[in-house]
């Protein structure tokens, strides 16, 4: 059956003059040499494929690699777009500037940059005609190894798919994935407007877009994903489409939080609203204040809906021996210590940051405390707010971090943010996400456990650390009934399964978009980096209670 949503596809595809490959029809090398000649490629510069099937199983195996054919072929197609291992110096470069020594560590046959959405196309068909798996990196902030990296493979780098602009009308700002958030805060400062968008100044649009995105300001807009007008989409067909609420929108409402499963976007048309300056910093406390701080921070939990200018990330951080509480307050406006913060700074505190401040100077801010280069892993969960669960998580996390205290450059961090039923009814506009959250679910405490080291030796104890405050507390939820199955996958660790947790209807519901949009299953098969549909980490049932 070809749904309408294929047919859909056919005619946004000529609309495009990109690739038209029937979305439903089973691809044969030679319906992908006919692509990537309406792509304008000489099919000539290629290698021969006789003798390879393409594979076409939707299992996980992805059959022998061709990368050793496809990447020297790329280099002479793309000469100055194709980086290979023989060009050693600029190779090593690019693979040094990940955010985490994980993924820098992970090394790909070639790299690929693509300057269009056609290009793009181009070479997700050549890595399908030659079965080479790729991966796509857009700000390299993902912490583990292969998220957005590829061990042997082809990694398509979006950094050349860097255009901002801002509509006539001044409501809609179109952005590449190859920009960093600062950019396209910078872009808008004049203005006097801003988006939905990343904390740190440079985080990167696609990753934190395409698994939900928290902002300062998702009290009053939700979460970034919730503030896209329309995607356009590279499909596996080598289409080119627009997604929105009426061109393809069950992909519409896939893309919103389900990741990297079904195309690559090559633009992401983003809703605009005015923002000025805003109140923001951090206050730093000492160990004494933790009760004091666990009731603040629960108080404002229960009242953040209330004013949904606020936003808090409450943070409590090892570093030369002792246990730091740290909030980063921020307001919408340039209102100086409204009541809503007032329990916070009412307290004394080691350091006061608080000022007045435009979006790029917060988010600069930001990057001062998360270095490049150092190993990483970030855990998440997702409870009720209760001041029990609070305590639990704080106690939890100073009882197992101390184990590895001698870890070179340790920093372990436990970050509580609030997803307040303010936030979960933005979550409701456009036709929903996917993430399966509602306002019925009430105020829910959102965990991130973010840990920094240097030594590769201190690996499996960090781990293992990780793992046993995670399981403890999803143990403690389960037992006081406030445990919520959602995982963030922006915050998430390659052992936790993810894309089930959005709750089993929006789970199938995203497998059938997938097998409408991507027939063949080259982003599950070919793919296999991050949050995959098909594939759940060894030990998904974890924690099993
Ligand atoms: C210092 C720091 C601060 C952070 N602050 C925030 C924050 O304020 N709010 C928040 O919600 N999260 C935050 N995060 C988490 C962040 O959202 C994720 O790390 C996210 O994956 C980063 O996006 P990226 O583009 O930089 O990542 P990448 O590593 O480039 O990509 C991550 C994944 O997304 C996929 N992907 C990227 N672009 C595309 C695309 N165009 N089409 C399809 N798939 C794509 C990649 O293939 C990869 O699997 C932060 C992380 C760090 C390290
Ligand atoms: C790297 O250089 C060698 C020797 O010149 C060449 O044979 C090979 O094709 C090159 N590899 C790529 C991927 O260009
Ligand atoms: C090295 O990488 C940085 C950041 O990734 C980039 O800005 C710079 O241009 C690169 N240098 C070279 C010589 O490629
Ligand atoms: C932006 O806001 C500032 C301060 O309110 C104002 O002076 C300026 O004129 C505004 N700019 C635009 C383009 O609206
Ligand atoms: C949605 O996609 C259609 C088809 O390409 C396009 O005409 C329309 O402008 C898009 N809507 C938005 C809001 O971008
Ligand atoms: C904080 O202190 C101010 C000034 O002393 C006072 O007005 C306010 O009520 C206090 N707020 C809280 C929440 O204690
Ligand atoms: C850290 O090192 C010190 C000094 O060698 C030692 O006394 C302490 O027990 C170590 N702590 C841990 C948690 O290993
Ligand atoms: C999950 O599995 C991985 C790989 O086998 C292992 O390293 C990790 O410790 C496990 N995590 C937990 C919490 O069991
Ligand atoms: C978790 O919180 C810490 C501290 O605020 C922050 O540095 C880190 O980037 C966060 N992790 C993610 C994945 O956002």
């Amino acid at each position: 059956m070809v749904s309408k949503f294929a047919a859909g596809v056919l005619v946004a595809a000529s609309l495009f003059h990109a690739a038209v490959v029937d979305a439903a029809k089973p691809t044969t090398a030679e319906d992908i040499k006919k692509s990537l000649e309406t792509n304008g490629l000489d099919i000539s510069k290629l290698p021969s494929t006789a003798g390879y099937e393409i594979a076409t199983d939707s299992g996980i195996n992805t059959g022998p690699q061709h990368c050793n054919l496809l990447c020297p072929a790329l280099a002479r197609i793309f000469p100055g777009q194709t980086l290979t291992r023989n060009q050693s110096l600029l190779f090593s470069n690019w693979t040094d500037a990940f955010w985490s020594q994980q993924q820098e560590e992970t090394t790909p046959q070639c790299i690929f940059q693509p300057r269009s959405a056609v290009e793009v196309s181009s070479s997700v068909l050549l890595a399908e005609l030659f079965t080479c798996s790729f991966a796509i990196k857009s700000g390299g902030h993902a912490a583990f190894a292969g998220s957005s990296s590829i061990e042997n493979g082809l990694n398509i780098d979006l950094s050349k798919l860097n255009g901002i602009t801002l509509s006539q009308d001044q409501s809609v700002v179109e952005v590449g994935p190859g920009n960093r958030w600062v950019d396209v805060y910078d872009h808008l400062l004049p203005y006097n407007l801003s988006v939905i968008g990343g904390r740190v100044s440079d985080i990167g649009i696609g990753g934190l877009t395409t698994g939900g995105g928290i902002s300062f300001f998702s009290q009053i807009y939700g979460w970034a994903c919730d503030n896209v007008v329309n995607y356009e989409v590279v499909l596996a067909s080598g289409a080119v489409v627009n997604v929105n609420t009426t061109s393809n929108p069950d992909l519409y409402w896939a893309l919103r939080g389900g990741g990297n499963n079904f195309g690559i976007v090559t633009r992401f048309d983003l809703s605009t609203h005015s923002q000025g300056p805003l109140w923001s910093g951090t206050l730093i406390y000492t160990p004494d204040k933790t009760d004091q701080l666990i009731e603040n921070f629960y108080n404002y939990g229960v009242n953040a809906a209330t004013d949904p200018k606020s936003a808090i990330i409450m943070n409590w951080a090892y570093a030369e021996g002792t246990f730091l509480g740290v909030a980063d307050i921020e307001y919408a406006d340039s209102t100086i210590n409204p009541p809503i913060f007032q329990s916070f700074t009412n307290i004394s505190t080691v350091e006061n940051t608080m000022a007045v401040r435009t979006l790029s100077e917060v988010t600069d801010m930001f990057k001062q405390s998360n270095p490049d280069g150092l190993r990483e892993s970030y855990w998440t969960a997702t409870f009720s707010l209760t001041k029990d669960m609070v305590s639990f998580l704080v106690k939890t996390f100073e009882e197992e971090s101390i184990r590895a205290a001698n870890a070179t450059s340790y920093t372990p961090a436990l970050v509580l943010q609030i997803i307040s039923t303010d936030v979960t009814k933005q979550m409701q506009k456009n036709g929903g996400n996917a993430l399966g959250l509602s306002p019925s679910d009430g105020n829910l405490l959102l965990l991130n456990l973010s840990f920094m080291w240097a030594e590769i030796a201190d690996d499996n104890l960090i781990l293992d650390i990780l793992g046993a405050i995670t399981a403890k507390s999803i143990a403690y939820a389960k037992a006081n009934g406030l445990y919520k199955e959602y995982l963030y996958m922006n915050y998430a660790s390659q052992y936790q399964a993810v894309l089930p947790s959005y709750g089993r209807e929006n789970f199938e519901r995203l497998q059938k978009v997938s097998q409408t949009y991507d027939p063949l299953q080259v982003f599950q098969r070919l793919q296999p980096g991050y949050f995959k549909l098909t594939k759940q980490p060894p030990n998904a049932t974890y924690p099993s209670s």
